[in-house]
């Protein structure tokens, strides 16, 4: 794994945005696997910044709560349009998401592993991570090494992302559609961003050597193409 410790949030999310963008200079078509959350909200800010070409790009979202259409102003999807791709020049067929309010639940997550197979698989996949350890919704203690499934949220997880919900967790969905680990390893390139102190535990038990779903992102610890980038707060805990 390969580490990169910057001073601030801001610096690690512009040198996450430099990644992206110079993936898509080298290679147009890329294929790219895309986190939402708070960090990468200023990964995002940056990208649109720089500007590269996303004319030849696909996307695929990690993640999706369970019955939320793409047009409520609280998905994901909505959220990737509002800071992304409502930004980049990307066409909207080359935009993938999982739709979490498709009537047969296990057919759409048949269907977004199919279509990431299709493209080509992953080129790069660029994830955040849960102050528990969750990567995408793969939440500690479940049978993680799958593929796009649908996940039950930890209380923890559902605090976490209660910014969308008008901070309150209980309006938070208690499932979600996520890409599994199965997904996530296959992917070519890895890149974790992670910032702020409430990080630092979770860094320092994915780096620990134990792979264990009690950490699920010490999962990539199998993965042989990993960049982690990290704020000095996030790096605080682990011995890198
Ligand atoms: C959500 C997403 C994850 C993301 C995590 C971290 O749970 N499903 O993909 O990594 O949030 O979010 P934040 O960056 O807000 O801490």
């Amino acid at each position: 794994m390969k580490v990169r410790v910057f001073g601030d949030g801001a610096e690690a999310s512009r040198a996450v945005a430099r990644l992206i963008s110079r993936q898509l200079e080298l290679q147009p078509a890329s294929v790219l696997g895309l986190p939402t959350g708070r960090t990468s909200v200023a990964v995002y800010q940056e990208l649109v910044r720089l500007g590269p070409d996303f004319s030849r790009a696909h996307t695929f979202n990690l993640d999706e709560f369970v019955g939320l259409p793409a047009r409520h102003r609280r998905s994901f999807h909505a959220f990737m349009d509002r800071h992304l791709f409502c930004r980049v020049n990307i066409p909207a067929r080359q935009v993938h998401f999982l739709n979490g309010a498709a009537t047969d639940l296990a057919a759409e997550c048949a269907r977004f592993e199919h279509a990431i197979t299709r493209a080509g698989g992953l080129d790069l996949l660029v994830l955040g991570v849960g102050a528990n350890g969750h990567i995408g919704f793969n939440e500690p203690g479940s049978a993680v090494f799958a593929p796009t499934h649908r996940a039950r949220l930890t209380l923890a997880t559902r605090r976490a992302n209660a910014g969308l919900f008008a901070g309150r967790p209980s309006l938070v969905p208690p499932e979600a559609l996520s890409m599994g680990m199965r997904t996530i390893l296959a992917a070519r390139a890895i890149v974790l961003i992670a910032t702020g102190r409430s990080k630092a535990r979770a860094i320092r038990a994915m780096r620990s050597g134990r792979v264990t779903p009690t950490v699920p992102a010490s999962f990539l610890q199998l993965h042989d193409d990993v960049t982690l980038v990290l704020d000095r707060a996030a790096a605080s805990h682990a011995s890198l």
